[in-house]
């Protein structure tokens, strides 16, 4: 079958495979190409067996794999016969030299531009997927565009706003698509090339057209807005646990008025996952290299009351506690970032774990996805730490049950059960506010709760 157009991602991960799979769904008169340096991972995403787990993805995967989708790990091929070159590879927080520990690192991007440019003869549209720093187009374009080939690059930024679990969801019904490019005759040629592919199923109305760097600068500022509505409602938490106020009630209250809204106002032990931590960071670090001082210290707060609020919770453990878990076996229920997933990346719990391991407790953890994660997370530990796939067994011994990922799961246990194998007088430290708190002190329980006052039997 002759295909409209060609169409490559480079880089199978997690934002790569999903994305091409959706487009590929939609649009079965393109040919969508995927490749990757793993090969390992090229494997996975041709056999039953996919590398990641996302709702819907194994049956769009099967849909169009071999009709119109391709994992190949033939890059230079790849390069050479397509006309759109999507970029998902990795841009994880630089851990060397200058800006290390906030700026992005962007050696993996930069390595694939050139060999983008190495493996092309024709021109091309190059599109920044993965999150990356503001201007970072002008450098790859630079980079892209000195050459003697007599071809010519256009750089459009296409960030994704996927979350992991509703990921083919965020795909199939976004709130919007923002596609940026140059203002020039060429960048808005190009931009309305990729607005072409997502108006196969987007409406019109929610495809977002700007320049570049607006389109950059949202991706980094969308998921800072995010954070820092949940750094705001746990920094409130910490003030209803002094004045009896609830944090429930209170997000309840606030979320009615339409101009706040209802969402991402929930109270937990603080937020995780891969994108808030690290893009929050890199906003910062940009704001500090534009000598924007103030900005900076602004949001590197919403990472900081993230950190203070998972110590509070331990400090809460230990003041509740008697000053001491030396010795006791505390039962972490759930280790993931969130429920419904596996990853454990930069997930509270693991900040968690370490605090109460530096006390000398007996950590025993639980989750229904994440437990060979947790496993690596904690491996300098080995001998301190135990997984227990069965909530049940995990809390037997155990002087404290502490939540920290909101698994429906955890709702429904019989805790009349549990009390009954836990060292006593027992506690349950609810770090996601799900559990019924009010049941469970009347059963028996201590149980403190976030943005709540405590529920005591002594
Ligand atoms: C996030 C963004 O939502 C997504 O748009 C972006 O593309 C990637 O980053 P994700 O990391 O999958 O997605 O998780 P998300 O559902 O946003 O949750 C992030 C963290 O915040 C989790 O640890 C979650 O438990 C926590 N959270 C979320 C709260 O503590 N309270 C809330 O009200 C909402
Ligand atoms: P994301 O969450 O942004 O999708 P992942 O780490 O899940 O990030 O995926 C990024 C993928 O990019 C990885 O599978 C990695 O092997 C791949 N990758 C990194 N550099 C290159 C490169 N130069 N060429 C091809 N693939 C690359």
């Amino acid at each position: 079958m002759d295909f409209e157009k060609t169409i490559l991602c480079i880089g199978a991960g997690y934002v790569g495979g999903p994305t091409m799979a959706m487009i590929a769904a939609k649009c079965p008169h393109y040919k969508l190409v995927v490749v990757d340096v793993d090969k390992e991972k090229i494997r996975a995403w041709n056999s039953d067996n996919l590398p990641i787990y996302e709702p819907g993805l194994d049956e769009l995967v099967r849909e169009t794999r071999n009709k119109n989708l391709f994992f190949s790990p033939e890059i230079e091929k790849g390069i050479r016969e397509s006309e759109i070159i999507f970029v998902s590879v990795n841009t994880p927080t630089k851990t060397f030299g200058q800006g290390a520990g906030k700026a992005a690192d962007l050696q993996y991007w930069e390595k694939t531009a050139r060999e983008i440019l190495a493996s092309s003869t024709t021109s091309k549209i190059v599109v920044e997927k993965s999150t990356l720093p503001v201007r970072t187009a002008s450098a790859m374009e630079r980079i892209l565009n000195e050459n003697s080939k007599n071809i010519h690059f256009e750089v459009v930024s296409n960030p994704e706003f996927l979350a992991e679990g509703t990921a083919i969801r965020d795909l199939e019904f976004p709130d919007r698509v923002l596609v940026g490019s140059r203002e020039t005759p060429e960048g808005i040629k190009a931009r309305k090339e990729i607005v072409e592919i997502y108006a196969n199923w987007v409406p019109r109305e929610k495809i977002v057209e700007s320049s570049v760097w607006s389109s950059e600068l949202s991706k980094l500022v969308a998921n800072a807005f995010l954070a820092q509505r949940i750094s705001s409602i746990n920094s409130i938490s910490a003030l209803c646990e002094k004045t009896e106020a609830d944090i429930d009630e209170v997000a309840y209250a606030i979320g009615m008025d339409s101009r706040i809204g209802p969402k991402f106002l929930k109270a937990s032990v603080g937020f995780g996952g891969s994108c808030f931590k690290k893009d929050i960071l890199n906003l910062v670090y940009i704001c500090e290299s534009y000598g924007l001082e103030k900005v900076a210290r602004y949001w590197e707060s919403v990472v900081e009351i993230n950190e203070w609020q998972e110590s509070r919770f331990i400090q809460n453990m230990l003041r509740n506690m008697f000053n001491t878990v030396a010795g006791k076996r505390i039962a972490l229920f759930g280790f993931a970032f969130k429920a419904n997933t596996g990853d454990t990346r930069e997930s509270p719990a693991i900040y968690i774990a370490h605090g109460l391991l530096e006390e000398h407790a007996k950590v025993v953890i639980t989750d229904p996805k994440a437990l060979e994660n947790a496993k690596k997370n904690l491996s300098t530990f080995e001998d301190r730490v135990s997984f227990e796939q069965d909530p049940y067994r995990a809390a037997e011994g155990a002087h404290a049950i502490a939540v920290l990922t909101e698994w429906d799961l955890y709702k429904g246990l019989d805790y009349e059960r549990i009390l009954k194998t836990m060292v006593q007088p027992a506690f349950i430290f609810d770090g996601r506010n799900i559990l019924d708190h009010q049941k469970l002190f009347n059963m028996g329980y201590n149980v403190i709760a976030i943005g709540k006052a405590p529920l005591k039997h002594f």
